[in-house]
Parts: structure tokens; C-alpha cells; sequence
């Protein structure tokens, strides 16, 4: 008999259903009996002790389901071992709550954050099995998340949208996509859609340099450009200022994000009419795409088999088209960036986009 504590924490993302169905689907057939406790809203839930037991139809009829079936939240890492306002130890709580269910192991689906504190409750001694989940793909130790493919469909489509009407207009336009410290996804979505201007944060961008790939456009005949913009996209100039001078910039930036700071500055310095699309929480919604329903299977299956196993302490990844086990303490607080140096970006320049630098 496995009793199996589940959760999913930090953004929600396509496929999250699809692993969790996964792991269990696969325990289900395997000659082990499993009880499933699923812990609602994140750590909060096994903080809390607010937990359902979960059955087999619960699982059933959600491959294809976005959001997640257990809820989620944000309980950052370095709140989590603060006592909460009525001075709960949040860490002693989880790991009494572990053992009041007498839990043979937890599975947590999460991104770098989530990551972090499964890789503190290993420390402490719980035996804990995670599964890689973000639209950013940012996370270390593995070469793909779930939800990224998922998410670069959506943004994609966004811009492809876009490419109509920038060209009915001869318009400028820019869409802002998510992902604040890293650019895979708007690296690929910009790619996939043809946009001629890409700006992620591991690339620091010269508006200048953006003006005169949008003035060359211009001087070859098309009639419109379009940028495609991270959430986290950052100027030379700012990229030069320490972290807390930074955020202190942003908090008395003008401009809700970004994109209409950079549309602000195009339009000054071309004359250029420039439109801003933010798709947003659009692009970690709706149904999985197929890719990351197998691939989410796929992990969650192979974390049942080291349940199975008994082999704990491992995040799930994928690495050269293998799923791989990565120990958690190499997953913990790192990211996985964008080089600037990555052969993605070196094509993306042979093809003639610009990163503004
Ligand atoms: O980490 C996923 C992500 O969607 C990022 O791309 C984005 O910057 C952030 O979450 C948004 O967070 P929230 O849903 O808390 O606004």
C-alpha cells in the first residue's frame, strides 16, 4: 500500500491535470494499492491540513482539462519559513501533517519556487517526487516543461492574429509576452509567428537599435513591424542598475508594463502609429495542446514508477528526448536562461530578427 500526498503550486498552467492523471492512472495499474490524498491550493493545503481523498473518478476525464483539479497559490519561498500571522511554523506544520496521514511520499507539481520548498521538505526528511510545470520553461534541470508548448500556441496565435491587421494598417504593433526573468517563450512564439523584433530579458535591448530595425523595414517596403516583447524585457541602460534601483524604477514607471514604455519611445522617435496587445493569463489557460498532454503523461507516469520503486528526491525531467530523474537539490534556486550566445538566437538573427542589441 503507497499513500501519496498530491499538489500543484505556484501559476497554473495547461497539462497539470494531465500529469496528476499521470501518476495516478499508472499507480492504478500497478499490482500496488495507492490511497491519494490531494492537498488543496498549493503548500497551503498541506500547511492547513485541507486535504480530499481522491478516487479514480476523479482522475477520469481530465487529459484534456486546463487549470488544475486541486487549486493552486503563491506561498513564496522565503515566507515559508516565517511563522504565519497566528505564528504557525508553516515548515513543522507540513511535516506533521505529512506524518498524521502516515503519507509514504508527496508529489508536487511546481515551478522554481515550488521547487525550492520540495527541495527544503527533502531536507527535512520527507520523501517528496516533483514534476516540472511552467508556461516559462525557465526551470533548471530539465530541457522542457509542461505548459510551455501549450503556452507558445497561444502566444502564437495571439501574433499571428496581429499580423493581419498590422499589415491592413501599416502598423507598428507590439505584444507583450509573459515571462518576467526569462524569454523562452517569447523567443519561440515570436518565432513561430514571424516577428521581427524580439526583446527578452536575458538580451538587454537599445531602443535605438530597435528604432533602426523597425526604420529598415520601413526602407524595404513593409508596411507594418511587429515586436515581440517579454514581460521582463530590459534596456541596456536599465540592465546596468543594481536590483533595488531597479524595482524602485519600476514602481514609479508611468507605463503599465513594458511594451507601452517601449511603444511610448517608438512612437516619439518614429512618428510611427504603435498599438500594444497583452494576451496574458490567456496564454496559460484553456485546454492542453496534444504535445504537452503526452508529455505530461508521460512524466507522471515515470514519477509513479519511482513511487513504485521507493526512489525519492528527484524531479521528473527531460534532458536529449529522455525522461531523466534529476536529483531536487540540483533543480533547487537555479534557472534556466536564454543564452544570448544559444544557436536558437544566433538563427533567429541569421533570419534577420532583431533583439535590439
Ligand atoms: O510563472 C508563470 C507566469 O505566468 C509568468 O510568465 C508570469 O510572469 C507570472 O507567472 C504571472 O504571475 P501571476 O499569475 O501571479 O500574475
Amino acid at each position: 500500500m503507497k499513500r501519496i500526498g498530491m499538489l500543484t503550486s505556484g501559476g497554473d498552467c495547461q497539462a497539470l491535470n494531465a500529469a496528476m492523471r499521470g501518476v495516478v492512472k499508472t499507480m492504478k495499474n500497478s499490482k500496488e494499492e495507492v490511497e491519494i490524498y490531494g492537498f488543496l491550493d498549493g503548500y497551503r493545503g498541506l500547511i492547513y491540513s485541507n486535504y480530499r481523498m481522491l478516487q479514480s473518478s476523479d482522475f477520469s476525464g481530465i487529459l484534456t482539462k486546463g487549470g488544475t483539479i486541486l487549486g493552486t497559490s503563491r506561498t513564496p519561498f522565503k515566507t515559508i519559513t516565517e511563522p504565519d500571522e497566528n505564528g504557525l511554523d508553516k515548515v513543522k506544520a507540513m511535516k506533521q501533517n505529512y506524518y498524521k496521514l502516515n503519507l509514504d511520499c508527496l508529489v508536487i507539481l511546481g515551478g522554481n519556487g515550488t521547487h525550492k520548498t520540495a527541495n527544503l521538505l527533502r531536507e527535512e526528511g520527507l520523501n517528496v517526487v516533483t514534476l516540472p510545470k511552467t508556461i516559462d520553461n525557465d526551470l533548471y534541470g530539465t530541457d522542457m516543461t509542461f505548459g510551455f508548448q501549450s503556452a507558445v500556441d497561444i502566444a502564437t496565435d495571439c501574433i499571428d492574429c496581429i499580423h493581419t491587421t498590422a499589415d491592413s494598417h501599416g502598423r507598428v504593433f507590439i505584444v507583450e509576452v509573459m515571462g518576467h526573468k526569462v524569454g523562452w517563450l517569447t523567443l519561440n512564439a515570436g518565432m513561430a509567428s514571424g516577428a521581427d523584433i524580439i526583446l527578452i530579458p536575458e538580451i538587454p535591448y537599445d531602443i535605438d537599435k530597435v528604432v533602426d530595425a523597425i526604420e529598415n523595414r520601413k526602407k524595404n517596403g513593409s508596411r507594418f513591424t511587429i515586436l515581440a516583447v517579454a514581460e521582463g524585457a530590459i534596456s541596456k541602460q536599465d540592465a546596468k542598475l543594481s536590483k533595488k534601483e531597479y524595482k524602485k524604477k519600476l514602481e514609479n514607471r508611468k507605463y503599465p508594463s513594458v511594451a507601452y514604455e517601449v511603444a511610448e519611445q517608438i512612437k516619439e522617435k518614429t512618428g510611427e502609429e504603435v498599438r500594444v496587445t497583452v494576451p496574458g493569463h490567456t496564454q496559460r489557460g484553456g485546454s492542453p495542446c496534444p504535445y504537452d498532454r503526452v508529455f505530461a503523461s508521460r512524466l507522471g507516469s515515470e514519477a509513479a514508477k519511482l513511487i513504485l520503486d521507493g526512489e525519492y528526491g528527484f524531479m521528473v525531467g527531460y534532458k536529449n528526448r529522455e525522461i531523466v530523474k534529476v536529483p531536487l537539490e540540483e533543480v533547487a534556486g537555479k534557472l534556466k536562461y536564454v543564452s544570448p550566445d544559444a544557436s536558437i538566437v544566433k538563427e533567429a538573427k541569421m533570419l534577420g530578427i532583431s533583439f535590439g542589441d
